[in-house]
């Protein structure tokens, strides 16, 4: 499963690339909207340090396929290669991802509640249908069940679109469809975060570094703990690159 920042804070958006293996970033205009700055120089910010090999995902904003195509020409001439067109899964959408699923644009369906919304944008020949699986939840439906049963009609109907999952509050949520190899999953930084936060974790790493310290001194490694002149040095060691 790939794994998206589904951010615009390039500040975070840094933070979590130094740690984690993540695929590229996805935005939205309500993300955007967070930053209060110009999307494209966003964007573009974003576009620079992710490179072109990473996925990024931005939305188109008009209500009519036209115009949500035109918008798609100009997004694709500025941030560069690797760009995944978000297009509403509503019915004007779905003409524009035909278009621009013919111009040869990777398309992501965006706003998907329902299984038909996704079934229509794979037809419609989306490359990715992004379900939001806890605005999902928020109706009282399940968003993990809906995005697994769009993954099995998907499937079944022989589409080759894959799955997006978006929109989630927890880990669980993730957990369980990645157990369940959908294809893609984009989550808000604090998410990815807890994905691995667990105090008992934490708690075991520290008790192996007071234990080393305690045998070897505060703050010792096995970097520079001391060597027995006994000991030799078999190969030589590589260097340690520097940090970004
Ligand atoms: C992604 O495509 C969506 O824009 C996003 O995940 C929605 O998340 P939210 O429900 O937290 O706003």
């Amino acid at each position: 499963m790939k794994l998206l920042i589904d951010d615009a804070n390039i500040e975070k958006i840094k933070a979590i690339y130094r740690l984690y293996p993540v695929d590229g970033v996805t935005t939205n205009p309500s993300i955007l909207a967070k930053t209060g700055r110009n999307p494209y120089a966003v964007l573009c910010e974003i576009r620079e340090f992710i490179g072109d090999g990473a996925q990024l995902h931005a939305q188109v904003i008009s209500r009519t396929a036209g115009q949500m195509v035109e918008e798609a020409r100009k997004m694709a001439g500025i941030l560069g290669q690797n760009l995944f067109i978000k297009v509403p899964s509503v019915p004007e959408g779905f003409r524009a991802m035909r278009e621009l699923s013919r111009e040869g644009f990777n398309v992501t369906a965006t706003v998907v509640y329902t299984p038909m919304q996704a079934f229509l944008a794979a037809k419609s020949g989306a490359d990715y249908v992004a379900p939001y699986v806890n605005r999902i939840d928020n109706l009282g439906a399940d968003g993990v069940r809906t995005t697994k049963a769009i993954q099995d009609m998907l499937a079944k109907n022989g589409l080759k679109t894959e799955i997006l999952a978006a929109s989630f509050k927890n880990s669980q949520q993730i957990q369980a469809l990645c157990e369940y190899g959908v294809g893609a999953a984009t989550a808000a930084p604090d998410i990815i975060e807890n994905l691995v936060k667990n105090a008992s974790v934490d708690s075991a790493v520290e008790a192996f570094i007071a234990d080393f310290e305690g045998l070897c001194g505060r703050g010792r490694n096995m970097l520079d703990c001391d060597l027995p002149s006994s000991i030799v040095i078999r190969d030589s060691i590589p260097s340690i690159p520097d940090e970004q």
